[in-house]
């Protein structure tokens, strides 16, 4: 898709130079308001000389329904409905940049025809473990293939005149006591782990805002933390935008105030939901914060940076004189959601390419499974969307497969979705699977459309699941399902893995994400074979819980005590764990199934010796050897055998999708800064690159590797 844009940086050089000289017009009151929330989600403008409010809104999938202005309820307008986008796991799957762009631009279109200042998100949180409720917002377990995504998504919402805020900074890694836990991490697994997808979305990506974590780090709140924001962002990497906190996550005037706080969202006032007078005044960097600018505690400048950095950002959007006016709904969205499912869609398992189901026959097929008919737009928090359409997965495959004779049943259910509690389903579960069984039974084959959901406890905001089990009794369903009709195959609708104890008893798996509005279409394109599946899993799925660090290490690593977490994972995070301590997983990181086959050969390197400044030429083969045109996600791992320290196995560092036709063969070249593969040394606080040999692996996922090349640096 093509992205028009704007001359931005031209506004920008000029608005510098205005933007003094209006601060120097602003009083110190006027000034005070513009730093906290005037309502649920926007902040104050200055009336007087024509400086704008600020609008937000959530984020990350789409633009979210419009909310009152002082309560988290709806305000049931009837213009508020949107494309909702496939979710972030699903787009990090696709493994294609390309695409992140196209996401980012339709979904900043979107937001600007809202007239909105801010999208909140995009999410970049580690996944460290399949607990964590938040998961389905954001990239994966690799901070590489994160920093490969999130930045063309940035700079797509940007190219719209809106500015993308960049969550949750930082090592808010799951839900439960989010909004107190202290995270103790080591300086390496900080700046090798969990820095380096925000850093690229400063660095490369240009954020314009970024929004601070709930937790705590080293004791700090994360939205007032001196050496996360005034240190790391503003100095280290120069950002120049504003720091907005997540909503509530301000504990202190001095801190926010002095620690790189710019705007404060959120805060539970008293009176802050039953709207009383001015309850926006007693928030931390209300009137609190004037009296110490006024008695001199404070000084003025401190305030000023906020004020320019939020005039910046006005000047970037809502001051911009030729913002585009954005668009909403339009096919060419419908087709960026539906193009990111297919391309994010992972399959697992496909004996006797069960996958995909020929849809010109005149057979029955079963769909079995809640999460066939569930609206996933609706509940999981603030990623939560009023979507204009939500194609079911029923609905698409009953459009897709009009040949064929479909019967649907429930299987199971789960109750309604509501925010932080489990609300009981009014369903008998034993006649439900009665009529699944009888269902299976009459049918050529099974669809089990199933999976975890928008609930509390599954894949939602404030809560974190409790096991890595499948809920509502899908496990002993499933076995039941298989006995009675072994033709069947999984369709998983989930943002987090899973246990499978019935994977030997089922012929296919396929993973099927959050799709939004386009689910249904998405979901029949690869099951017809209309699309080829080219997803590639963003984080492992480990066969048991205590296969994944963050629990092998127990309660004091995840969950924390409820005061303080210790990551002693450290590192080994995700593959990198797995790779290195060889614990098989039940699927890894960066695996995923074609209907096609590819062949990768001839692995090279440019050189046998890099110097730190080279770059590292890795080159290969890749051919088509089945029947049909595919893509296939070549990728390059570095491991460095003998180490002055604790290294993983290997840590991606380039990946390349490519379309091949059949038969077609291609040579391709992945460049890598050998810069990159330094480690975090805490000793001098710096990257250091270590002399010596290390190993280059190429392969198509992160157990299984075609070829390895040894390579040095001098
Ligand atoms: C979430 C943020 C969200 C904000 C506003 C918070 O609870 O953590 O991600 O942007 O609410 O809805």
């Amino acid at each position: 898709m093509s992205h028009a844009t704007y001359s931005q940086e031209i506004n920008f050089l000029n608005s510098e130079k205005k933007i003094d000289s209006i601060i120097s017009l602003l009083t110190i009151k006027e000034k005070v308001d513009m730093v906290h929330a005037q309502s649920k989600f926007s902040s104050p403008g200055v009336d007087r000389l024509g400086i704008p409010e600020l609008w937000m809104s959530d984020g990350p999938h789409g633009v979210r329904a419009e909310i009152n202005w002082d309560s988290w309820s709806y305000s049931k307008w009837t213009n508020d409905s949107i494309t909702a986008f496939p979710a972030l796991t699903c787009l990090a799957a696709t493994f294609n940049p390309n695409l992140s762009a196209d996401y980012g631009f339709s979904i900043g279109e979107e937001a600007g025809y809202r007239k909105k200042d801010v999208l909140l998100g995009p999410g970049i949180n580690i996944y460290r473990t399949p607990l964590n409720g938040r998961n389905f917002e954001y990239m994966g377990e690799d901070p590489y293939l994160a920093s490969k995504m999130v930045v063309p998504y940035i700079q797509g919402v940007q190219k719209n005149g809106v500015a993308a805020c960049v969550k949750h900074y930082i090592l808010n890694n799951q839900e439960l006591w989010r909004d107190k836990i202290n995270v103790e991490v080591s300086d390496r697994a900080l700046y090798e782990i969990y820095l380096p997808a925000f850093k690229a979305a400063v660095k490369e990506g240009k954020a314009w805002s970024i929004m601070g974590a709930y937790n705590q780090f080293r004791g700090q709140y994360c939205s007032h933390n001196e050496l996360l924001l005034n240190k790391i962002l503003k100095e280290d990497w120069q950002f120049d935008g504003v720091v907005i906190t997540d909503w509530g996550a301000t504990h202190n005037t001095k801190q926010a105030a002095l620690y790189g706080l710019d705007i404060e969202m959120g805060t539970g006032t008293n009176g802050l939901t039953t709207s009383k007078e001015n309850a926006y005044d007693y928030y931390y960097l209300a009137n609190p914060f004037l009296k110490l600018l006024k008695n001199g505690e404070i000084e003025e400048s401190v305030l000023n940076d906020k004020v320019r950095r939020i005039l910046r950002l006005m000047f970037r959007t809502t001051m911009s004189s030729n913002r585009p006016l954005g668009k909403m709904n339009n096919q060419e969205h419908l087709d960026v959601a539906r193009k990111v499912g297919t391309e994010g869609i992972v399959l697992l398992k496909n004996e006797d390419s069960f996958f995909p189901v020929n849809p010109n026959k005149k057979i029955t097929i079963a769909v079995i499974g809640e999460n066939a008919t569930r609206p996933m737009t609706v509940g999981g928090g603030s990623s939560e969307l009023k979507a204009k359409q939500e194609i079911s997965p029923l609905q698409g495959i009953k459009e897709r497969y009009k040949n064929a004779n479909i019967i649907h049943a429930m299987g199971y259910a789960s109750g309604p979705s509501a925010y932080g509690r489990v609300l009981p389903s009014k369903f008998d579960a034993n006649t439900l699977k009665q009529e699944a069984l009888e269902a299976a039974k009459k049918a050529d084959i099974v669809l089990f459309v199933g999976g975890l959901n928008k609930s509390h406890h599954q894949d939602c905001e404030g809560g974190d699941r409790q096991s890595l089990e499948l809920p509502f009794g899908q496990n002993e369903l499933l076995e039941q399902l298989a006995k009675v009709n072994p033709n069947i195959g999984v369709v998983l609708v989930s943002g987090n893995a899973v246990a499978m104890p019935w994977l030997d008893h089922v012929k296919g798996v396929m993973q099927a994400w959050y799709l939004g509005s386009e689910t249904g279409h998405a979901i029949a394109d690869i099951l017809s074979g209309d699309e080829n599946p080219s997803g590639k899993l963003p984080f492992t799925f480990p066969k048991k819980l205590n296969d994944n660090a963050a629990h092998y290490f127990g309660e004091i690593s995840y969950p924390g005590d409820g005061i303080n977490q210790v990551y002693k994972d450290d590192i080994l995070v995700g593959y990198r764990w797995h790779d290195t301590k060889h614990i098989k997983p039940l699927f890894a990181f960066g695996y995923g199934l074609s209907y096609t086959t590819f062949k990768i050969s001839d692995v090279k390197t440019d050189k046998k010796k890099y110097s730190k400044t080279d770059k590292i030429s890795v080159s290969c083969n890749i051919e088509n050897t089945g029947d049909i045109s595919g893509a296939e996600v070549v990728q390059v791992y570095i491991g460095k055998p003998k180490s002055e320290v604790k290294r993983a196995l290997k840590e991606l560092k380039g990946f390349c999708k490519v379309e091949l036709s059949k038969n077609e063969i291609r040579n391709l070249t992945i460049a890598i800064d050998a810069s990159k593969l330094a480690y975090y040394n805490e000793s001098i606080s710096d990257w250091t690159l270590e002399k010596g040999d290390y190993i280059v692996y190429v392969g198509n996922a992160s157990d299984h590797i075609v070829e390895k090349v040894k390579i040095e640096i001098e």
